[in-house]
């Protein structure tokens, strides 16, 4: 029997990735499909790359799709990492004109992640307040209670000691300034210390590529909540904009 399925898209600065996502298990059905982020990233040509992902993936039902960016009511309102004119973009219309005018679900990236970290992955036996924050180029946040997602929290953004978290802790920043692990898993120490003061977390998720590393600089982090790796890596933004499909998430409902 085929269980419930659901199509996700993942928007990043460097690649455009989908699959259609077993609903019940939070696992790909099929290899997912990888294309280069155009240049320059506008809108038109997002989604029309979008659209050629689902074509290729033979899928004509709904889409879920997530942004580098704050994304209310399916309105792109920032742009980390893309172009600029997604600024103000009604991005549901846009994506959903693209694939020949059926249902899309927009949502910022990693939102997305933590939807699907927190049903299928790291926080899927974890009651209370969950945390997942992305380290990349910049810092990412999403905040569950029981499973349902406070949108676009954008803690990356919060200032710590002097500083926007991202600019501080994200690992691009450990990249530029040639931080050892020791001494970026200090930063990262401040800006969830700072987090957790504020919001009282049950658990941290850490994703992004540098999750991979975990052992490396997690043992390091001296906040006192729990901090746990992703375990979906590259594909918890496909299967939580999947999941985005399948609920009234602009609505804040529970998935
Ligand atoms: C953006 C967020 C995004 C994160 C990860 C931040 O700079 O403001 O919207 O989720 O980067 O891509």
């Amino acid at each position: 029997m085929v269980g419930i399925r659901g199509f996700g898209v993942d928007v990043g600065g460097s690649g455009i990735k989908g699959a259609l996502v077993d609903l019940e298990t939070g696992e790909l059905v099929e290899e997912r499909i990888k294309i280069a982020t155009p240049h320059p990233s506008t809108p038109d040509a997002v989604a029309a790359t979008v659209a050629e992902i689902a074509a290729r993936a033979g899928w004509d039902g709904p889409v879920g799709v997530t942004l580098p960016s704050v994304v209310t009511n399916g309105i792109a309102r920032t742009a980390a990492n893309i172009d600029e004119s997604w600024i103000g973009t009604d991005a549901r219309t846009l994506f959903s004109t693209a694939l020949g005018g059926r249902a899309v679900t927009v949502l910022n990236d990693a939102d997305a992640a933590g939807l699907a970290e927190d049903r299928y992955g790291a926080g899927k036996d974890v009651d209370g307040v969950v945390v997942l924050l992305t380290f990349g180029t910049g810092i990412g946040s999403a905040v569950l209670h029981n499973g349902v997602l406070l949108p676009n929290t954008e803690f990356g953004h919060m200032e710590v000691d002097g500083m926007e978290a991202e600019h501080r802790a994200a690992s691009s920043v450990k990249d530029t300034k040639s931080l050892s692990y020791k001494e970026w898993a200090a930063e990262v120490t401040r800006v969830l210390c700072r987090f957790e003061d504020l919001l009282w977390p049950d658990l941290f998720i850490a994703g992004g590529g540098i999750s991979r590393k975990h052992e490396k600089w997690i043992p390091r982090l001296e906040n006192r909540t729990p901090v746990v790796p992703a375990t979906l890596l590259n594909t918890a933004g496909i299967v939580g904009a999947a999941m985005a499909t399948q609920n009234s998430l602009e609505k804040g409902i529970a998935p």
